[in-house]
């Protein structure tokens, strides 16, 4: 898979990729990731990439001519029908379509290359959203200050699900959300630790009840923390 930032903060995607699953996943040639700086492509002497929005009102507009240049240079079109198939072009704003692991999952499986366009100030020019943007995905019911956490939001949780991105010990079927639920507790050495002890039932090896204890402790958990998971009340996953 090959993941194109586009920011006004490149400085500010520093060391975040150099890390755990996403620096193995580079380093094993499992995923590209390239941030560019929309101020490159932008068109006047001043480099300007945000304007006053029309109609008046409070902020700045991202403007529409650098994301147009920015993703001409890099996929060749400024139509998104004529993407590849696996090519998605990502908006990050509240606005968006909330991220769930369905989502993370879809795009890890359907998609090869993608372009992740961060939103700053009161938004983007809304041309940017009609013709360039396949996806618009926001990472939850609040507002950032710009989509440059939540491009690393979405990219940790893609690249984590690319085949052999996590390596053969580890997988992300009992991952939380997977199965609809959260994941059960876990506990490692000691067994005994300021007088708090580990459930008897994960120390006698015996799997079949292990995994039993594991599926009811996720339903638990839940139900405690997050019920709306159970009801559906909250949308798809
Ligand atoms: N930009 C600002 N807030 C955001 C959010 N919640 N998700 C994605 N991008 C954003």
């Amino acid at each position: 898979m090959r993941i194109d930032v586009l920011t006004i903060f490149p400085e500010f995607f520093g060391q975040v990729f150099d890390f755990g699953i996403i620096r193995r996943a580079r380093l094993a040639g499992i995923v590209e990731i390239n941030v560019h700086d929309i101020r490159e492509f932008a068109v006047d002497k001043h480099k300007m990439t945000d304007d006053r929005p029309f109609g008046g009102g409070d902020g700045m507009v991202m403007k529409p001519e650098p994301i147009f240049a920015a993703i001409e240079h890099l996929l060749g079109t400024t139509d998104r029908n004529a993407y590849p198939s696996g090519t998605k072009v990502v908006l990050l704003s509240p606005q968006g379509k909330q991220l769930k692991q369905a989502v993370a999952r879809s795009l890890a499986d359907n998609a090869d290359h993608l372009v992740l366009i961060c939103g700053r100030y009161e938004g983007v020019d809304e041309r940017v959203n009609e013709t360039l943007v396949t996806n618009e995905i926001s990472i939850g019911d609040y507002v950032l200050s710009g989509g440059e956490p939540a491009a690393i939001v979405l990219t940790d949780a893609i690249v984590r699900l690319l085949p052999e991105a996590l390596g053969s010990d580890t997988s992300a079927e009992n991952d939380s959300f997977s199965d609809g639920l959260l994941d059960c507790p876990h506990y490692t050495r000691p067994a005994e630790f300021m007088g708090m002890t580990v459930p008897e039932v994960l120390l006698n090896g015996n799997h079949a009840e292990i995994e039993k204890w594991r599926g009811e402790m996720a339903l638990d958990k839940t139900k405690r923390n997050r019920p709306d998971l159970l009801t559906g009340e909250n949308g798809d996953m």
